[in-house]
């Protein structure tokens, strides 16, 4: 969308959620509401953006991209007023036409403002509505229209009862001429029932300065929808959550039980994967074809290969090649490399680490800030031992290294490739390619101690 620009209105407190945040941070499938319509900005290709932010501006500006501006809005005179404050953005930005936006309505999407535009372009409207028809309009600016001409957008509080049963509302998403929208701030009242600055007076305003203002329809009502309580909230997230998972099951990934399962709308996911209840699947991750996600697995912000399974377990900020076995029960940390064919088994943390070609850990271990081989295989109860209380340290192991059960690795420690550690071991020196380590103590039996320290029942 060339030479276009974008200013939303997110200067709404969080009063009526019961939060002391912004509203706009209130969260629609993990994500604040505000991170969804700018991305939508984003991904339109509008080139210049502005947030008009009120109180708790501080807690809103680390969740805007680095390219947003803001401007701040100190009372909250209405939706007229609040546009009016990226004036000077407007007139300065290098664009013709500016999309107003609400940022508690997180469903706009890049195609619903890309249609409204060729329409508005087509018209040379001065301002184009985006409408939508829904079962209840309470609440909504109602859309009056005279003839295929958009004539006036009534608020609930201004309207009439002839005017109320009109189910055609404002979606509160707008484009605007942007000489046409400087014009109307200067022209802007506040003679209503609410005593407010109404960005909706914009349409009775254009007839007033020889301007035409437009309606475009969307075909999904859910573009309207914004959250005022935690309950709207719920259903803005279920909303959201039924449409990602259609989306995957058309793409070819099944779903046998939806029921308890969150799939965030940045994943990617192949198909032939089979997603089990209880899954949770966060942020920008990408699965492969073929996979079994789940019972209750949670995955965030990795990527994931073709062929794995991931049972009961957690998965951070990793990368998992193909045919790997997770779980059940483990806890992969962030920044792990997990190549093809390995298997992380039960009880097993992994963190910070690489782990080889088709090495095993199977079983009880913790590996920390490790680079491990291919076709190692890791005894039951193995620590790598990364910390002495102050710093943190690396353990280096070779291919086809056989780690004994219970062996503990004291970093910085070296396995060489096809060595051995026994059973028990603690290594604290590094142990040279193809050699065998040994370091407990020698057993020791002393035969019929039993009955000779009197402990005979
Ligand atoms: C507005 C529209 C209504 C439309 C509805 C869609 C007006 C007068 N009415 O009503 O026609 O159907 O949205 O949801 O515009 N905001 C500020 N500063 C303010 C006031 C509002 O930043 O002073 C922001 C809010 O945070 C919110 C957005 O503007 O993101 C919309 O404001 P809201 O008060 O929810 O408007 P509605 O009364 O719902
Ligand atoms: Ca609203």
């Amino acid at each position: 969308m060339k030479r276009t620009g974008s200013v939303i209105l997110a200067a709404g407190d969080g009063k009526r959620m019961g939060s002391a945040k912004p509203k706009v941070l209130c969260e629609v499938l993990f994500r604040p509401m505000i991170g969804w319509v700018a991305d939508c900005c984003n991904a339109a290709g509008i080139e210049q953006n502005c947030v008009v932010l009120g109180n708790g501006a501080d807690f809103v500006r680390p969740f805007l991209p680095f390219n947003f501006e803001a401007v701040l809005q100190q009372e909250r005179l209405g939706t007229g007023h609040a546009a009016s404050m990226a004036r000077d953005f407007i007139r300065e930005g290098d664009f013709d036409h500016v999309a107003v936006l609400c940022g508690d309505a997180p469903f706009i999407t890049p195609d619903l403002l890309q249609e409204a535009l060729t329409l508005h372009r087509e018209q040379g409207n001065g301002v184009t509505v985006i409408t939508a028809r829904v079962a209840d309009p309470t609440g909504y600016g109602r859309i009056r229209r005279e003839g295929n001409r958009l004539a006036a957008i009534v608020e609930q509080a201004d309207a009439d009862e002839e005017t109320l049963r009109i189910d055609e509302i404002n979606a509160g998403a707008y484009w605007f001429r942007k000489d046409f929208l400087l014009r109307f701030f200067d022209a802007m009242g506040n003679d209503n029932a609410q005593g407010e600055y109404y960005l909706t007076d914009c349409v009775q305003a254009a007839a007033r300065l020889g301007e035409t203002a437009g309606a475009w329809l969307s075909p999904t009502a859910d573009v309207a929808l914004g959250a005022n309580t935690r309950k709207g909230l719920a259903l803005l997230n279920s909303i959201a959550r039924e449409r990602v998972l259609d989306k995957l099951m058309d793409a070819g990934v099944s779903i046998p039980f939806p029921d308890g399962i969150v799939v965030g709308d940045q994943v990617e996911i192949g198909p032939d994967t089979v997603l089990l209840p209880g899954t949770i699947i966060l942020g920008k991750v990408t699965i492969g074809s073929g996979c079994e996600i789940g019972p209750n697995s949670h995955i965030t912000d990795s990527v994931i290969g073709d062929g794995c399974r991931v049972i009961s377990s957690y998965i951070d900020q990793s990368t998992i090649e193909e045919n790997v076995k997770i779980g059940p029960m483990s806890n992969v940390r962030p920044n792990c490399h997990i190549k093809s064919g390995a298997k992380i088994g039960d009880f097993v943390e992994i963190k910070n680490s690489v782990i080889g070609s088709k090495t095993a850990v199977a079983h009880l271990t913790y590996v920390g800030d490790s680079d491990v081989g291919d076709r190692c295989n890791f005894g039951c109860g193995t620590v790598t031992v990364n910390y002495d209380g102050a710093k943190k340290y690396r353990t280096t192991i070779g291919n086809n290294v056989f780690v004994g059960c219970n062996t503990n690795l004291i970093a910085p420690v070296t396995m060489g490739d096809r060595s051995y550690s026994a059973a028990g071991t603690t290594v604290t020196q590094d142990v040279p390619p193809g050699a065998l380590v040994i370091g407990r103590s020698r057993q020791k039996v002393i035969e019929g101690w039993t009955e000779t320290s009197g402990k005979t029942k």
